[in-house]
């Protein structure tokens, strides 16, 4: 929290169109606010209750029924919207395509009766591994649309991490496509599947879309060709009606043990959550050009460019790669390009922009854009200042949203014409929603003191559950006090305005570029060397990426730390996890700090990965040799 805070009011001319300008609407009774809210969907049978809660497992719209990919699409095809544009796509080549509303709909037909030709079923979760083009979007609508809970693998997750995601979802179907361009090579998303697939699991059935017109090879029996497929599907595929409480999706996310959490939505408190804070919180209209830069594999993609902008019968842009191929020119072309109104982004990306400097945004016309977002991390006092300054030329709200993967949709922002807003701070809870920065005994804490992110009632995106596994769900997020309170895991402070200001994760999964990663995660898997006695990882900070993990390896006897054993470590992350969650650096010790009973003790390694050799109090150190080799390691560094 800075020492001096400078305030931006809500611009006039913004506040005097925006969709959410009553302030009272955040003195309304939560659960009136979250009816009024599901109203805004079309349901084909009403609920009958609200919220049915039973801490820490919550029923919301109980008895109601409703379509998720009706609500994203047919609705909309009544209206004068069914012509507008749904999606603006531009590929990394400058290839573009445009599908309306009417497009998606026949689209999302064939594809859900492709599926139901295969054999899916809504007891059986679908995975989906694909990169960021429309027909990942036509894949997961096209699972709701049949009530089949969709499982989507982020695509720079490796052919192992994929293969534990789609074993313990148990899917039979698997939907890919033959490849994807990246920075303008061809990323093996197939070869990946492949690979995959050559261990045992679960899979049955595999669909291939086509993305890089090349010919995959086909394993007889299992692999089929999209494009084949829906040759003989037809249009039309009606809705079925789901209830409320039925399973959406599953979203695999770090947490704190090496293993993978699947998190769990409901259909209708979910589709509820999105569509009202994508509505309110970025003011979108129908002449809106939206554009959030998400990737499809993580929640942001899955709420705010999947459902969300759907759910409204927006028009977005999606674009295909990264801000810096072909040039470092490329989205504020593709702002220019389209007219693009509301920008959705990641500190990385704009710390990014800032490190190559002004002229890049500077060069383009980015007076379309009227609003600004952040999300994933948190974004500090200065970058804020910049992306204010120079993308949003002075004018634009910036929403700094604070969420999760479990949490479903944005729990902490500014509305943009209510709240003023304080660089660095993603302000407070959105109307219907209660959180707070609590103590250690759940109570708020005082301006200035620190505390941990908890949400004190239950709101309509909540998870349900984590996957088959109701017993970790409660130990993971509901423990933390001895009232029915959320722990999201992140530690914050409040300032005297009640203005939230989020520190960062105070458990064991870190950072990257807005990407969780669980330290677990990257230890055990550095564990699986055979020259591997023991592993520590540990969160640093980082100018761009925000963190990069750094390793401490205790080595067996007779190995010694060689760039070959380096270069073979990196490669068993990039194969395990993804090349996104590489060690930044590897710190070789004889033995590991740790207390009486055997606890590592992390707090003294992340001194000494951080460059300082304080190493605070060591009165619980039981082996106090092993600081020998971190105090040597400490001395070069700082040579
Ligand atoms: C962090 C991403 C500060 C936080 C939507 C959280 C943020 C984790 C912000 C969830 C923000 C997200 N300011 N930190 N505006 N938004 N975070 O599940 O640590 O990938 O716990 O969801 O990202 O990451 P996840």
């Amino acid at each position: 929290m800075p020492e001096n805070q400078t305030v931006y009011m809500p611009p006039q001319p913004f506040v005097d169109k925006a969709l959410m300008r009553e302030p009272l609407v955040y003195k309304q009774d939560a659960l009136d606010f979250w009816e009024d809210r599901a109203r805004e969907l079309d349901w084909f049978e009403p609920w009958r209750k609200t919220l049915d809660w039973n801490p820490p497992f919550a029923t919301w719209f109980a008895g109601g029924k409703l379509n998720a990919s009706y609500n994203c699409i047919d609705r909309h095809l009544n209206t004068w919207r069914k012509n507008k544009a749904a999606i603006i796509f531009e590929g990394e080549h400058g290839d573009t395509k445009v599908y309306t509303y009417k497009d998606l709909h026949r689209e999302v037909c064939r594809a859900a009766n492709v599926l139901l030709r295969l054999g899916a079923n809504k007891d059986e979760v679908v995975t989906i591994y694909m990169p960021m083009i429309p027909e990942t979007v036509i894949a997961m609508l096209a699972c709701t649309r049949i009530g089949v809970p969709h499982s989507v693998v982020f695509g720079g997750f490796s052919a192992n991490a994929l293969l534990g995601r789609i074993n313990d979802a148990g899917s039979k179907i698997l939907i890919t496509c033959n490849g994807a361009y990246r920075k303008g090579r061809i990323l093996p998303v197939i070869e990946n599947v492949h690979a995959a697939l050559e261990q045992e699991n679960t899979i049955e059935t595999v669909v291939i879309y086509n993305r890089v017109n090349r010919d995959p090879e086909l394993v007889y029996g299992r692999d089929y060709l999209y494009t084949s497929l829906r040759a003989n599907a037809s249009n039309e595929c009606p809705p079925v009606p789901m209830n409320a409480d039925d399973p959406l999706f599953v979203l695999y996310t770090s947490g704190t043990t090496g293993k993978p959490k699947g998190v769990v939505h409901s259909t209708g408190g979910y589709l509820t959550g999105v569509a009202a804070t994508q509505k309110y919180i970025f003011d979108l209209k129908d002449d809106d050009v939206y554009w959030c830069t998400a990737d499809l594999g993580w929640i942001s993609g899955h709420s705010y460019v999947a459902y969300g902008p759907l759910l409204n019968g927006a028009t977005m842009v999606m674009y295909e790669g990264g801000p810096e191929y072909p040039d470092k020119y490329q989205w504020w072309r593709i702002i220019e390009k389209y007219g693009v109104t509301i920008l959705y982004t990641s500190p990385t990306a704009i710390r990014n922009f800032i490190k190559w400097g002004d002229k890049y945004p500077q060069k383009h016309d980015l007076s379309s854009l009227r609003l600004l977002g952040s999300v994933g991390e948190p974004i500090s006092p200065d970058a804020w200042e910049w992306f204010h300054r120079v993308v949003g030329g002075g004018r634009c709200p910036i929403v700094d949203t604070w969420w999760q993967t479990e949490t479903g949709m944005i729990m902490l922002s500014p509305v943009p014409a209510l709240t003023p807003l304080k660089p660095g701070s993603c302000t407070k809870p959105f109307p219907g929603v209660s959180a707070a920065v609590l103590n250690e005994e759940g109570n708020p804490v005082a301006p200035g003191e620190k505390g941990f992110v908890g949400v004190t009632q239950p709101w309509p995106a909540m998870l349900k559950t984590l996957y088959k596994d109701d017993e970790r769900y409660v130990n993971t997020y509901w423990k933390q006090w001895d009232k029915p309170y959320y722990f999201a895991g992140d530690g914050a402070t409040i300032d005297e305005d009640g203005y939230v200001w989020i520190e960062g994760r105070v458990d064991d999964v870190i950072n990257v570029s807005g990407h969780r990663i669980g330290t677990n995660e990257l230890e055990s898997t550095l564990a699986q060397h055979e020259a591997v006695a023991e592993a520590a990882c540990i969160g640093v900070a980082h100018e761009i990426k925000g963190q990069v993990p750094v390793a401490f390896l205790v080595l067996k006897e007779d190995y010694f730390p060689t760039q070959t054993l380096i270069d073979a470590l990196h490669e068993l992350i990039t194969e395990q996890i993804g090349k996104f969650s590489q060690i930044s650096e590897f710190i070789f010790t004889a033995e590991l700090p740790k207390t009486q009973s055997g606890k590592t003790i992390r707090r003294i390694l992340q001194n000494v990965a951080e460059g300082n050799d304080d190493f605070g109090d060591i009165t619980t150190l039981a082996n106090p040799d092993s600081l020998e080799d971190l105090r040597k390691y400490l001395g070069n560094k700082l040579l």
